[in-house]
């Protein structure tokens, strides 16, 4: 983040304590609960995982830590399907919607709890029919249809971890993530529905798999059908209609031990090689329900909306595990938010009622760009609880969706968190606490938050240090699949026993948390994670490319942009041309969100005499600040003369 933003922030005072109406009717209202977590919080999770969820067997054991390994609710036995789908078709819910999904061409389903019940049993009973077993891994590559959550619940029945990868991936992206996780059966669909367009998922999927030899079995869901066909190879692809139409109707939910695999989901760290996040089964369970019921507030009336794509980890925890194990109503939205208009959210909030909006700073900032006339046009009187994820909000940010979005009547909940941690971390309860634009608040009950120097010495308020998590806590990874060793080199070598987030913060004077960023290499593009490794590898495997350095700088909407300085090899012309298919490059090699923003071609590169990369000098280049200090380079000349060179750009 750029210091004037950081000073923007220090001097925002505005302050906004719940109204009384919403304490009066919220799901939690009483600040005692902070104190009570902070006394025992074994006691207090153990509480609730007990009331929120439902356990085949209890456990004998509530936390079990030895730095960096914890296990929760050891000897307990639960299922996730069970508990977002089986015991709510066991009541009055069976007809209660589900999930209320909108297509991006404006085709529209709905899908009760009963529903949702038959058709997960019907797919568990694919997948076993496929030779799937408990343990196995299994791939879904889907656009963001119902299908997608059904094929995660279903996998979650019988216990065959899921590893959901974005569909806005290349075929290289979903090919490293199946290699690494051996995956034994994917889930895709001939393509899915893009401003207009068709994500050719299924192309995507065949090119993957040529680079993969796990895959037994592709089942594809026929999203686009008509004249649209794909490659079936025989033997391997099958249809999905095909093999639902013969499915047995019922199948039970493997009784899973608390601590068994539920999900890997893949995010960028700061080496070009994805990490597989582990989420085991009790513990995840019960940090989504409730922090889904606390923070959102979650009522059998409301339907929650968070905008999320299941390819994400906001997707795994906030449109399909929190509110469905909660018996929610959420809408799912397959399309942009500009298409066909840049009014869709909000004609999609009108006709659907949506009580509860959760999205991304990046959107509301497009939002804002596009002007109030388009939420205008429509009724958003139903909305009475707003949240914001996956980057720092901006206070100007904060306020427009206060004021244009929530009327000015409905508390916003800015939440951190992240992959790793499963749930969210820092985050007002919309009940208790009063909220700052800007800030996440404070650590939610039972979450235990610090912010140290690099000596890991406490940092006073109103200073910058690296945030830390002090405690375990349930829904926390429990490491990076095949990979232990940098499980603990990344978040647990900083600092002897503490969880390094790989952010920066700092707290104010009533103790309240003010995300920073980044203080890594990853660079967060529209609430994305990306490596700068992960592109630069990307650039470097173009035939025209010597060597590349990136960094993240400052964008208006996305946050953050991708910046790339680029050494051309000898006899390529460094020419607009060439930029241009360097973006492409990118995109086609990591996925749509990575595509640089801005390319500069440069002779050499700011290294120090071992030869490493100074991003610090690119990022004090790219952003327009003095240089720091350079008298650790090989040879000063370089960055000056890149220095004048960038500030002469056109782009
Ligand atoms: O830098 C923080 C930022 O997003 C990172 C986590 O990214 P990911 O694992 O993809 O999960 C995103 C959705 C939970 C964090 O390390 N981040 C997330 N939420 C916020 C945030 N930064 C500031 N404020 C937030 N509310």
């Amino acid at each position: 983040m750029q210091p004037t933003a950081i000073d923007a922030l220090l001097q925002e005072t505005r302050v906004f304590p719940p109204s009384d109406e919403f304490v009066k009717q919220a799901n939690i209202s009483d600040p005692a609960v902070y104190d009570e977590a902070a006394r025992d919080y074994e006691a207090f999770w153990a509480k609730h995982a007990e009331q929120c969820l439902h356990w085949f067997e209890k456990w004998h054991t509530v936390l079990e830590w030895n730095p960096p390994y914890a296990k929760w609710f050891i000897g307990g036995k639960l299922n996730a399907c069970y508990n977002c789908v089986d015991r709510h078709a066991q009541t009055w819910r069976r007809t209660k919607a589900a999930l209320i999904w909108e297509g991006e061409p404006g085709d529209e389903r709905v899908l009760t709890y009963g529903d949702l019940h038959r058709e997960v049993q019907k797919f568990a009973n694919v997948l076993k029919s496929l030779g799937v077993q408990k343990g196995d891994r299994v791939c879904i590559y889907m656009p963001l249809i119902p299908e997608a959550a059904i094929a995660m619940l279903a996998c979650a029945r019988i216990g065959a971890p899921h590893s959901v990868v974005f569909g806005g991936f290349s075929a290289d992206a979903l090919a490293d993530r199946i290699r690494d996780a051996q995956a034994k059966v994917l889930i895709t669909a001939d393509g899915g529905w893009r401003r207009g367009s068709i994500v050719p998922l299924k192309r995507n999927a065949d090119d993957a798999l040529r680079q993969t030899d796990s895959v037994q079995k592709v089942i594809v869901y026929q999203r686009i059908g008509g004249d649209y066909t794909v490659n079936m190879q025989d033997g391997r692809d099958l249809w999905w209609h095909e093999l639902m139409h013969n499915a047995p109707l019922t199948c039970p939910a493997e009784p899973m031990d608390s601590e068994d695999l539920l999900y890997l989901l893949y995010t960028s760290g700061s080496t070009g090689k994805p990490k597989g996040i582990m989420h085991t089964t009790g513990g995840y369970m019960t940090g989504v329900t409730l922090t889904a019921k606390w923070v959102f507030d979650l009522k059998d009336e409301d339907v929650f909306w968070c905008t999320a794509d299941v390819g994400w980890v906001t997707g795994h925890s906030y449109l399909v595990y929190g509110p469905l194990s909660n018996g929610a109503t959420c809408i799912m939205y397959e399309g942009a938010p500009d298409y066909p208009d840049r009014d869709r959210f909000w004609a999609i909030v009108e006709k659907y009622r949506a009580t509860i909006l959760y999205t991304a700073p990046t959107a509301i900032r497009a939002f804002m760009k596009w002007g109030e006339q388009y939420p205008r046009k429509h009724d958003l009187s139903s909305l009475r609880l707003l949240g914001s994820v996956g980057e720092p909000i901006n206070p100007e940010a904060w306020m427009w969706y206060h004021e244009h979005i929530g009327g000015g009547r409905c508390p916003i909940v800015d939440t951190w968190w992240q992959t790793e941690t499963g749930a969210i971390m820092i985050t007002p309860l919309p009940g208790i606490v009063a909220t700052k634009p800007g800030s996440a608040t404070k650590p939610f009950p039972g979450v235990f938050a610090a912010i140290l120097n690099d000596k890991g010495e406490p940092v006073g308020a109103n200073q910058g240090g690296y945030l830390v998590i002090t405690r375990p806590w349930p829904s926390m990874t429990r490491g990076l699949w095949g990979d232990p060793e940098r499980f603990i080199q990344t978040y647990w070598s900083k600092y002897d026993g503490l969880y390094f987030t790989g952010d920066g913060a700092r707290q104010d004077d009533d103790g309240y948390f003010w995300l920073l960023g980044r203080v890594d290499d990853v660079i967060n593009v529209s609430g994305h994670r990306l490596s700068t490794m992960e592109v630069e590898s990307a650039l470097v495997d173009h035939h025209a490319v010597a060597e590349a350095a990136v960094i993240g700088v400052h964008h208006d909407i996305k946050g953050q942009g991708v910046a790339a300085f680029v050494i051309v090899k000898e006899g390529y012309p460094a020419d607009e041309s060439l930029k241009d298919a360097l973006k492409q490059h990118v995109a086609q090699k990591i996925g749509a969100i990575a595509r640089p923003d801005q390319i500069f071609f440069t002779a050499d590169l700011p290294k120090t005499r071992s030869g490493k990369i100074m991003r610090r000098l690119l990022r004090d280049i790219a952003e327009g600040r003095a240089l720091g200090d350079t008298t650790t380079l090989a040879d000063p000349a370089v960055v000056q003369a890149l220095k004048e060179k960038y500030e002469g750009h056109e782009e």
